[in-house]
């Protein structure tokens, strides 16, 4: 567990009245005890109090059961058939799109956004080592969107021969009825009945629920591969399921490590000390924040390109978990330096209701770009000439938490050391749990999302003509 992320508060903490921490450590470790007895509760399957349900504890210990799958059961572990899968379609197609919104999209989004090649689908097939490109629809309702997207694989595959003209399609619903996805999925199936009517059941793989209308759909036209969202892991919690572990699979990426980086994270949840864990800390800082000093709104403030929708997947993480009964912080995802031309001046200046957690990259994956000298000096940067660029974004990030030390807004760091699949694994896990904690520290249920229910009970009767 060498490269555990870690946590620090300390730039933040004289903000708050002395012992404030001290004065929150029973509490977090007994809403930290009530998560971790939740499993039990879940996996016991006996009768679960109406204010617990829905409890959606699954994904607490699911790395690890996964993991132990593995270790025991090889080739026919679940891991192996994700792997399998990926690999098969890896080999026969070369675009893949994937179909989801909400829990059943952001997650796999930010895995392929922090940890792909940044311009992946622009690279040759070569270049990508035989890694499809990867396309990500069914989040929205946007015919322009959907018909481009449209447009350039239909025109792929209509000169060309296999894989490279081929295009295969990840429907993801863990309900199966939701309408966007299910709209995309008709738009883009009748592609593929078009393209390749004689292989459809290996080029349609849907992840869905254990009942459904996309469950009955797949069963019905026999597909060669259907992955299952286990019962008792929600949407939002199901990154580290098939959801996301087959188009992360698909992508490239080890899935392996994501799931150790996740298994790593609980460990470290369950065995460390107040103090010296990440995820009890991370609650009690934001709760004192919001209760002590007004601050709910939390601002990730990602830094580089890389880690954007890692913030995007937590902004859904956050709001949809915690924001209920008129309660819950506000999350706010930054990415800088850009932001910093954008939304800078009112975290600089604006309203004092903010919480910053700068999430830290670390070191880049490849040799670092470092800045040429010119004969010329026009725009006088030869002073800073053969400095690399993470030496130019550190005093970014220095000179951005000192300027706003010096007006009194607090900072905290997230530190990642670098990003790989074990560190996103690990920042996965430890956001999901610390979610938890709070909402048990708070009395909220984390799980479900009934306020989601209204608009889609509208639309769905607008469109029927029952509104
Ligand atoms: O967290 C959640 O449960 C939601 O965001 C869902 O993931 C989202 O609404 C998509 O639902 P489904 O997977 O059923 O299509």
């Amino acid at each position: 567990m060498s490269d555990l992320i870690t946590y620090s508060p300390d730039a933040a903490l004289g903000y708050l009245r002395d012992g404030t921490l001290d004065g929150l450590r029973d509490s977090i470790t007994a809403a930290a005890q009530e998560t971790i007895d939740d499993v039990e509760l879940w996996q016991s399957g006996g009768e679960i109090p109406e204010q617990k349900q829905p409890l959606d504890a699954g994904f607490i210990q699911w790395p690890e059961e996964l993991l132990l799958d593995l270790s025991e059961n090889g080739d026919e572990s679940l891991v192996a058939r994700i792997e399998s899968c990926a690999r098969r379609l890896r080999e026969t197609v070369d675009s893949v799109v994937v179909l989801g919104i909400g829990g059943s999209y952001m997650g796999m989004r930010a895995m392929f956004e922090a940890l792909n090649h940044p311009f992946h689908n622009e690279l040759s097939r070569e270049q990508r080592g035989g890694v499809p490109r990867i396309y990500f629809e069914g989040w929205n309702v946007d015919s322009d969107r959907q018909s481009g997207l449209l447009e350039l694989l239909r025109a792929r595959g209509a000169d060309g021969t296999a894989p490279d003209s081929r295009t295969a399609v990840i429907v993801i619903s863990k309900s199966g009825g939701t309408l966007e996805t299910a709209v995309s999925f008709r738009m883009f199936r009748q592609l593929l009945e078009e393209q390749s009517p004689d292989e459809l059941q290996k080029l349609i793989v849907p992840v869905t629920g254990a009942s459904g209308k996309l469950r009955s759909l797949a069963d019905e036209a026999g597909f060669e591969d259907i992955f299952t969202i286990p019962d008792g892991i929600g949407g939002r919690f199901s990154v580290l399921t098939p959801v996301g572990l087959l188009p992360a699979a698909v992508a490239g990426l080890d899935i392996r490590q994501l799931l150790q980086g996740a298994a790593d994270m609980t460990d470290h949840f369950r065995t460390a000390e107040y103090g010296s864990n990440a995820v009890l800390d991370y609650t009690a800082v934001c709760h004192a924040f919001e209760t002590q000093l007004g601050m709910g709104t939390r601002l990730l403030s990602t830094w580089g390109s890389r880690l954007e929708a890692v913030g995007l997947w937590y902004d859904q993480l956050l709001s949809e978990s915690l924001g209920k009964n008129e309660k819950g912080a506000t999350p706010i995802t930054v990415v800088n330096t850009r932001d910093l031309h954008s939304r800078g001046q009112q975290h600089q200046e604006g309203t004092r209701d903010k919480l910053i957690t700068n999430v830290l990259p670390g070191v880049p994956t490849g040799d670092p770009l470092s800045l040429p000298s010119r004969t010329d000096d026009f725009d006088q940067l030869n002073k800073y000439a053969g400095f690399d660029l993470p030496k130019i974004l550190q005093a970014a990030i220095d000179g951005t938490n000192k300027a706003y030390a010096d007006d009194n807004r607090p900072t905290t760091d997230l530190a990642l050391g670098s990003i790989t699949a074990h560190t996103i694994g690990q920042i996965f896990q430890m956001l999901m749990l610390t979610t938890v904690v709070e909402g048990r520290l708070v009395g909220t249920n984390p799980y479900g999302q009934p306020g989601v229910e209204a608009y889609k009970i509208n639309m769905n009767a607008i469109l029927s003509g029952d509104a």
